[in-house]
């Protein structure tokens, strides 16, 4: 990859500050000569990511995440590298220093080119003769034309190769519509995944086509709905159907639906502020995107009991993104896009208006079949509660159910909220114990970052240390370089995080941590920031250095102990100085 001038990249980082563009997405709050904030890249009621000035940096200390401004904006608008930068430039304004492109970059803007003309492709279709049946379906679902093409919903048509051979005169190789999932490889073979399928293009805020969701037309299709799969321009778990929508709405709440007829009805029928998940259920993700949008979402799932399942997972992941969840009830139709046709759109002004909390929904269903008027159904009533209420992690969240079960049963608040704490307790034990069981099995946690951390625990941790030092003071790198080399790192994330910070250190350069951004991952990154941070804490002071190096410096002798005879000059020299070095220190 093309690499950027650090003139260049200190110019971005200059007129980026790096709470400027953070404060864009999340609220944050000054702590000190520092911030904090809820960390956006995971649900958290406790803000735990803080934003450090000085280094133009932020570590989430619950999740990990971290790096500099431009890592930032890799993460939260799911940007290349090269993307990121550029798109940093553009907020203020700087030009990049010439055309440098790099392949990702490249890919996305290609697949996006390419979603652009099928959906022209299949709105085109849908509007001639060959889309007929799909405009009649649609008509049929009451669809207006302005509401078609406010979507841009099109048709794909039977046949194997009709979008295919279209994207090839718009230059589009059958590669690029392999990665961009419109085309299906089986067998040497390719064809077109949506056929004769009324097409829903899913759009994200910036107005980008990232992906398509089909609906069939035959009786019995396997699947009904038929969903792109995921590509480099397209995560399903972090979209929502119409959001391009509904973030520019004035209302101060947002309508989650399941489908996609549910949300283009609701818009129909004025309803701007409404969204769906992309055939999945809802993510911490989405939860996140939502929250930054609306205070408030009421949750507006089809009636049947998958609905109604998936509206307790929604409430407790709503809630955990600190959102206020409300729940609206759909009486007499199997769902919104159903409700509003029989009843209108008035009437579903008025249900809106009636959505319970989430609290009273919970309860409704706790309380089902029970009557509470009568001992046995209030202890049948708290059998049920309790093991729920144990598991709402708020404490003021559970504080305010808990004296909702008190009202109902007309029990001392204190007794039950005893019941819950004992609980609490009893979950806890069971679940040490299942974690022990896990340790036992042999399936502790992986790191993914550095798969081989588990194997060198106490290495790895040295490794940390010395990497931490080179952050804080790249002067002791000759230090460093006497006992060590790269290879004598025993895990390799950490040998390259090294080798790359030596080599910037021999040629002059600073080290920080946006000088990496550029060669490692956003989340290997965020590893790296949490190495540095993790070394605000450690004395900085020589011995503590030489303690780290003399880890790894027995680590090399334990693995690869030789003769002297078969040392090499190099060896010997590193042998010699490590033993003086040793002697010098005990003596
Ligand atoms: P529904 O079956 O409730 O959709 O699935 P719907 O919008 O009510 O269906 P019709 O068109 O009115 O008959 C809800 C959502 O679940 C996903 C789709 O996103 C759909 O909108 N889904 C459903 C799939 O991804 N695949 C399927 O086969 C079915
Ligand atoms: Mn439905």
């Amino acid at each position: 990859m093309a690499k950027l001038p650090d003139s260049f990249l200190d110019a971005l980082r200059a007129s980026n500050e790096i709470t400027a563009v953070m404060s864009s997405y999340v609220e944050i709050k000054r702590a000190g000569r520092d911030y904090v904030c809820s960390c956006p890249f995971h649900s958290e009621r406790t803000p735990s990511c803080h934003i450090y000035t000085e280094t133009q940096s932020f570590y989430c200390f619950g999740c990990g995440a971290g790096g500099d401004v431009i890592t930032f904006i890799r993460l939260i608008e799911h940007l290349e590298y090269m993307e990121s930068v550029k798109f940093l430039a553009q907020r203020a304004g700087l030009s990049m220093p010439d055309e440098t492109n790099d392949g990702g970059a490249n890919m996305r803007t290609r697949l996006l080119g390419m979603n652009r003309e099928a959906a022209r492709y299949f709105r085109d279709v849908l509007l001639s003769p060959e889309g007929r049946e799909g405009l009649d379906y649609l008509a049929g679902r009451q669809l207006t034309p302005n509401t078609i093409k406010k979507y841009g919903l099109g048709f794909a048509p039977d046949g194997w190769h009709n979008l295919q051979y279209y994207l090839r005169t718009k230059g589009y190789s059958d590669d690029e519509m392999e990665a961009g999932a419109l085309l299906v490889r089986r067998n040497n073979s390719v064809y077109d995944k949506f056929r004769r399928r009324v097409m829903f293009p899913i759009i994200d805020r910036r107005g980008n086509v990232i992906a398509f969701g089909g609906r069939t037309l035959e009786k019995d299709a396997p699947a009904k709905y038929l969903n792109s799969d995921e590509t480099l321009v397209f995560r399903k778990r972090e979209n929502l159907f119409s959001l391009n929508f509904a973030k520019n709405t004035k209302e101060k709440f947002l309508i989650l639906c399941e489908g996609y007829m549910d949300v283009i009805s609701l818009n129909q029928a004025g309803f701007d502020n409404t969204v769906a998940t992309l055939g999945t259920a809802i993510t911490p993700q989405q939860a996140n995107v939502m929250k930054q949008y609306a205070q408030e979402v009421v949750i507006s799932y089809d009636a049947d009991g998958a609905g109604q399942n998936a509206t307790m997972k929604a409430i407790n992941l709503l809630s955990e993104a600190g959102i206020t969840a409300r729940v609206l009830n759909i009486p007499d139709a199997k769902d919104p896009d159903e409700y509003i046709k029989k009843f209108g759109a008035e009437s579903f002004r008025q249900l809106l208006s009636g959505t319970s909390t989430a609290i009273d929904h919970e309860f409704g269903r706790l309380k089902k079949g029970i009557d509470t008027g009568v001992p046995s159904g209030k202890a049948e009533f708290l059998r049920r509660a309790v093991p729920f209420l144990a598991k709402i992690r708020s404490d003021t969240d559970r504080t305010v159910y808990i004296s909702e079960a008190a009202r109902i049963t007309g029990q001392p608040l204190n007794a039950v909220t005893e019941l819950v704490n004992d609980r609490i307790k009893y979950d806890r034990r069971n679940e040490r114990r299942s974690e022990e069981r896990e340790l036992i099995r042999g399936t502790v946690k992986r790191d993914p970052i550095n798969p081989d951390a588990v194997s060198y625990p106490r290495e790895e941790k040295a490794e940390r240390g010395i990497i931490a030092y080179m952050f804080h003071s790249p002067d002791l790198l000759p230090r460093v370089e006497r006992s060590l080399s790269p290879e004598d790192f025993p895990t390799e994330f950490n040998r390259k995080v090294y080798s790359f910070i030596a080599n910037r250190i021999k040629n002059g350069e600073t080290v920080d941590i946006s000088s990496i951004g550029s060669e490692f991952t956003a989340e290997e990154v965020g590893r790296i920031t949490g190495i540095c941070r993790h070394g605000d804490t450690l004395p900085y002071s020589i011995p503590q250095l030489n303690e780290y190096i003399d880890v790894l410096v027995k680590h090399r002798e334990k693995s690869t102990e030789k003769p002297v005879s078969e040392l090499t000059d190099e060896e010997m020299l590193r042998r010699i100085e490590d033993i003086r070095r040793r002697k010098a220190e005990t003596g």
